[in-house]
């Protein structure tokens, strides 16, 4: 029996520039289980990045809680929640945000280096997973030397490097041509049913929506719809 991985309860995010306010998350009710596939799908500007970036912890909400694995980061202090985030969380940003200086391999050692694992040991892994994307061949090339795609690729494998309970993901096929995103999703896919790990995704790609095991739609800071295969209770 699975729990509840992620707990989102009336969340809030108002961005405020100058003096203009924008509404980002009005009310975000929302629970993944563990173990789930989770994607959301919205037009653009309806809060899927923010609202992300909340449950990931980079970003706090002005009200509501978000809970991961029954812990609110919001209340921890920033070393604890730095700590929390490095051990559980990978996250693929939607413009890769790769390091320039660093070759594939080292960037996507990162993770594991943060959370204390010798240098060597750590290249070892990430030449792994490397390999898992496509990339072994490229893992000392630099991201200004890499293809978009490879760019993402790199992104994906270092958002699971370290094994983390929770993967979230800024539309990680975009730059994927159709077999490069399928090969993706199917190893995200396998990380969620057989390692138990929780992913969230955010996307547009119609040809990857198969892989969901629900789909939230989202719409003006709101989640409008969840549908899918299975119910959260079934789930748990
Ligand atoms: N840093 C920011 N400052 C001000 N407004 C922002 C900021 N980030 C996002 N927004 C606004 O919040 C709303 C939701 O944005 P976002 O979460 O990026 O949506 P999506 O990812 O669905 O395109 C949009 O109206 C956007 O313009
Ligand atoms: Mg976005």
């Amino acid at each position: 029996m699975s729990a509840i991985a992620v707990h989102c309860q009336n969340l809030v995010k108002i961005y405020a520039t100058g003096n203009q306010k924008v509404t980002a998350l009005n009310g975000i009710n929302l629970d993944i289980a563990q173990g789930e596939l989770m994607m959301l799908v919205g037009p653009s500007g309806c809060g899927k990045t923010t609202l992300i970036s909340v449950i990931a912890g980079i970003l706090d909400q002005d009200d509501g809680v978000c809970e991961l694995f029954g812990q609110n980061i919001l209340k921890m202090r920033s070393a604890e929640k730095l700590k929390f985030r490095a051990q559980n969380i990978g996250f693929v940003f939607q413009a890769f945000n790769l390091l320039p200086a660093l070759n594939a391999m080292e960037n996507v050692s990162v993770p594991l280096i943060i959370n204390g694992v010798r240098r060597q040991t750590a290249e070892r892994q990430a030449a792994a997973v490397l390999e898992q994307v496509g990339l072994g061949e490229r893992r000392k090339s630099l991201p200004a030397e890499l293809s978009g795609g490879q760019q993402q690729r790199v992104a994906i494998a270092r958002a699971l490097v370290h094994s983390p309970r929770l993967i979230v993901c800024d539309e990680p096929t975009s730059a994927l041509d159709h077999e490069s995103g399928r090969n993706v999703m199917t190893l995200l896919k396998d990380v969620a049913l057989h390692k138990d790990r929780t992913l969230v995704i955010v996307t547009h790609d119609a040809r990857i929506f198969e892989f969901a095991d629900r789909m939230a739609k989202m719409d003006d800071g709101h989640i409008v719809n969840v549908s899918g295969s299975k119910p959260l209770h079934e789930a748990l």
